[in-house]
C-alpha cells in the first residue's frame, strides 16, 4: 500500500507474523528504470533479510520494462513479482498502469510472459473485478483467462470494481460495493488457479471462511490500523503452534531495529507513524498513540518516546 508498507512498517508487521506474505508499495517501471541516476532504484528495492516472504509489486505496462524491473527484484532476493491491475488514480492512468489495464488483457498477458521469462520466482497478478462499464463477469473471465494462460501463478482480487473517472482511489475503496460472490465464482471456472480475495476483510474468522472456497485471503487496511490481527495468523491459518508474541515482546523486537535505524539517520517518526496501531483495542492504547503522534517528529526525538505512556501489559 502506496506510503503505508514501506519497509519499516513490513519490518514491524513480520514480528507479528512470520508467515504472511507481505507486499512492499507499487515501485513503477520508471523509477526503477530511470532511477539510478537519481540514486532511488536502492531505495524503492530495499529490504530486510527479516521480511521474508516479501512480494514486490511492479506499477508498469511495457513487456520488456517490466520483465527488465521483475529480474531487479528477483535478483535482489524477492520471492513474488506482482503486477499491479488495481490501482485507480488518474497519475497510474496517465503512465498507462494500474486498474485501467482491465481493459488491456492482452497486454498484461504479454507482461507476465515477459516477466515468467524473465524470472523463477512467481508472478502474480492484483486486480479489480471491472472497471467503468466494463465490468460484466464475462469481461473479468476474459482478462483472468488470458493472464492466466500466460502463466500467472496467482491472481489476487479486489472484490469491487473501480471508477476511473468520477472517482477519487480512495472513495474507489469503499464506495463499488463488494461483491465476493463473483471471487467466489471465478474460482470456480478456474479452478486450477490460485485466486485470493481483497477487500473489506477484518476478522481471521472471515479469513477462514473465504479459505474454504479460495486459495487465498489479502488484508490491507486492517492489518495496518489494527496490526495485532496478524499475530494470531500464524497459529489461526497457518497451523504453527507457537505462541504468539506480546505486544510489547513485538515493540521490545521493534525497538532494537529502530535504534539501528536511527544510528543510521532515520528520524522516528518514519517508523513511529506504523506502530501506531499496535495496542488498538487496549486500554491506555489513544494516551500512547497521541503520545506518539505529538513527540515523534520532534528533533533528537528517541526511543523514548515509543516506551513513555506505554498502555499496561493487558492479561492473557
Ligand atoms: C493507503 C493505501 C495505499 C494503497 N496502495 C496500494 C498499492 O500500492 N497497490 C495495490 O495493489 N493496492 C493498494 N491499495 C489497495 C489495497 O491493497 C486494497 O486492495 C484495498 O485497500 C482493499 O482492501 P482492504 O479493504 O483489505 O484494505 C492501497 C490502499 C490504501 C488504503
Amino acid at each position: 500500500m502506496l506510503d503505508w508498507t514501506d519497509r519499516h512498517c513490513r519490518y514491524f508487521l513480520r514480528l507479528l507474523s512470520r508467515h504472511t506474505l507481505l507486499y512492499t508499495e507499487m515501485v513503477t517501471t520508471g523509477a526503477l528504470i530511470h532511477g539510478d541516476q537519481r540514486g532511488d532504484r536502492e531505495r524503492f528495492l530495499r529490504f530486510d533479510p527479516a521480511e521474508h516472504p516479501i512480494a514486490l509489486q511492479l506499477g508498469g505496462s511495457d513487456p520488456q520494462d517490466m520483465a527488465q524491473c521483475a529480474r531487479m527484484g528477483a535478483d535482489r532476493g524477492y520471492d513474488e513479482i506482482n503486477i499491479n491491475v488495481g490501482c485507480p488514480s488518474d497519475r497510474v492512468q496517465n503512465g498507462r498502469f494500474g486498474a485501467c489495464l482491465m481493459a488491456e488483457p492482452r497486454l498484461v498477458a504479454d507482461c507476465v510472459a515477459a516477466m515468467k521469462d524473465a524470472v523463477a520466482v512467481p508472478v502474480t497478478v492484483k486486480t479489480r473485478i471491472g472497471i467503468d462499464d466494463r465490468d460484466s463477469y464475462g469481461e473479468l473471465l476474459d482478462f483472468a483467462g488470458a493472464v492466466t494462460e500466460a502463466g500467472c501463478d496467482a491472481l489476487i482480487v479486489h472484490a469491487r470494481k473501480a471508477w476511473l473517472a468520477g472517482l477519487s482511489p480512495k472513495e474507489n475503496r469503499d464506495i463499488p460495493p463488494l461483491c465476493y460472490d463473483v471471487v467466489e465464482q471465478l474460482k470456480r471456472d478456474l479452478p486450477h488457479q490460485t485466486i485470493a480475495i481483497n477487500g473489506g476483510i477484518k476478522t481471521l474468522d472471515e479469513t477462514q471462511g473465504f479459505l474454504e472456497t479460495l486459495d487465498g485471503v489479502m488484508i490491507g487496511r486492517e492489518a495496518y490500523h489494527n496490526p495485532w490481527i496478524l499475530a494470531e495468523a500464524d497459529r489461526v491459518i497457518f497451523g504453527d503452534a507457537r505462541r504468539a508474541p506480546t505486544r510489547n515482546e513485538v515493540l521490545d523486537a521493534f525497538l532494537l531495529y529502530v535504534e539501528r535505524e536511527l544510528a543510521k539517520g532515520t528520524p522516528l517518526s518514519a517508523m513511529s507513524r506504523h506502530i501506531l496501531g499496535l495496542f488498538q483495542g487496549q486500554p491506555g492504547a489513544r494516551a500512547w498513540r497521541r503520545h506518539l503522534s505529538t513527540q515523534a517528529h520532534l528533533a533528537g526525538a528517541g526511543i523514548e518516546v515509543l516506551t513513555a505512556k506505554l498502555p499496561p501489559e493487558p492479561r492473557p
